[in-house]
């Protein structure tokens, strides 16, 4: 992006609230940011996830898990497995959140995006959309010791938004191969989204941790757990693999879990005996005539009866036998 000088006229006092509202002791930083807040800000409560996600969960699912806690009578929601943030983005502002994933890359990443802000746009703002910077930053998350947070955070971010359908694991360069698609203003757009996450994170605690260890010390009656696990068959699309064994203990665990829990999955035979049980019921996505094959229909598994918000099919919700 170029940059062009203006020079205008400011109250002190103003700049100095700015500056303590940003976190910067740079004038001009405080202004740039002051300004790109004002762009972000139409709908203030709008979130956006900052780039794909494998897994990422889709508004239609966000939609009845956010009801699905509303009507849990639970005070506390925890994203066991948040990814990309899917959830926060759907939920309430006023939704006391905790965000839990085992990838460090990504908590950092949020740590640096709610803790240095300004920091962090100012070094993704100066960065062209540019396989060489891409590749390079995929050489750095390789040897993560040796960086900063903040440059760990840099590099992250921009091979996660350059990975082409945001695969990770091996990441090729997305570029723009269509008319109507421009991956360069894309990126730029999407650094908008961050100060407004920021400003959602700071009330947010982000953990870095097993989901067994976050199962212990969240076992409590007001604690809504949503457990969106790499579902079966797609195990190790992330770093971490996650085998039949951590999907046995996530269902002994979240089986004695004092409050409410909803697990997103896809219809599976081997999720059918983990789980069935007369306190369990399961809502379906797709009607069975548009979906007729079980394998793709997504779902959801939950410890009580909740009322969906769209109407799938007659027996859409129904105990999980
Ligand atoms: C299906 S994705 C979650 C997607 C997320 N709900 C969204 O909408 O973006 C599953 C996540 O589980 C995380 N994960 C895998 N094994 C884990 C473990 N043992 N403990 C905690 N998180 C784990 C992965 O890093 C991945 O981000």
């Amino acid at each position: 992006m170029s940059k062009q000088k203006v020079t205008f006229r400011i109250e002190e006092g103003e700049i100095e609230l700015l500056k303590e509202k940003f976190y910067t002791d740079n004038q001009s930083e405080a202004i740039r940011l002051a300004i790109m807040q004002s762009l972000v800000t139409e709908d203030s409560e709008k979130l956006k996830t900052l780039f794909p996600y494998i897994g990422k969960k889709p508004p239609r699912i966000g939609r009845e898990v956010v009801n699905a806690f509303e009507q849990s009578g639970c005070e506390i929601f925890v994203d066991l497995f948040c990814g990309s943030l899917a959830m926060l983005c759907y939920l309430s502002w006023d939704t006391k959140v905790m965000v839990n994933d085992i990838n460090g890359n990504l908590t950092n990443l949020y740590k640096v995006i709610r803790d240095s802000p300004s920091d962090f746009v100012s070094e993704v703002m100066k960065l062209p959309y540019s396989e060489v910077v891409f590749k390079r930053f995929k050489e750095d998350l390789k040897s993560i010791d040796n960086i900063s947070e903040l440059d760990r955070a840099v590099a992250y971010f921009y091979v996660s938004f350059g990975a082409y359908r945001g695969r990770i694991d091996n990441p090729l360069f997305h570029i723009s191969t269509t008319a109507n698609t421009n991956r360069a203003e894309d990126y730029h757009k999407s650094i908008q989204w961050i100060l407004q996450l920021s400003k959602r994170l700071q009330s947010v605690e982000i953990l870095n941790r097993d989901f067994r260890k976050v199962l212990k010390s969240y076992n409590a009656e007001d604690v809504f757990i949503y457990a969106d696990c790499p579902y079966l068959g797609t195990e190790d699309y992330y770093e971490n693999v996650f085998s039949m064994e951590d999907h046995k203990d996530l269902a002994d665990m979240l089986k004695s879990h004092k409050g409410k829990f909803v697990l997103s999955s896809k219809a599976k035979k081997e999720l059918r005996k983990l789980y069935r049980s007369n306190n369990h019921y399961i809502l379906n996505f797709e009607a069975t005539y548009r979906l007729p094959d079980k394998r793709h229909r997504e779902q959801l598994i939950m410890n009580f009866k909740m009322i969906h918000v769209n109407k799938y099919e007659e027996d859409d919700i129904k105990p999980y036998r």
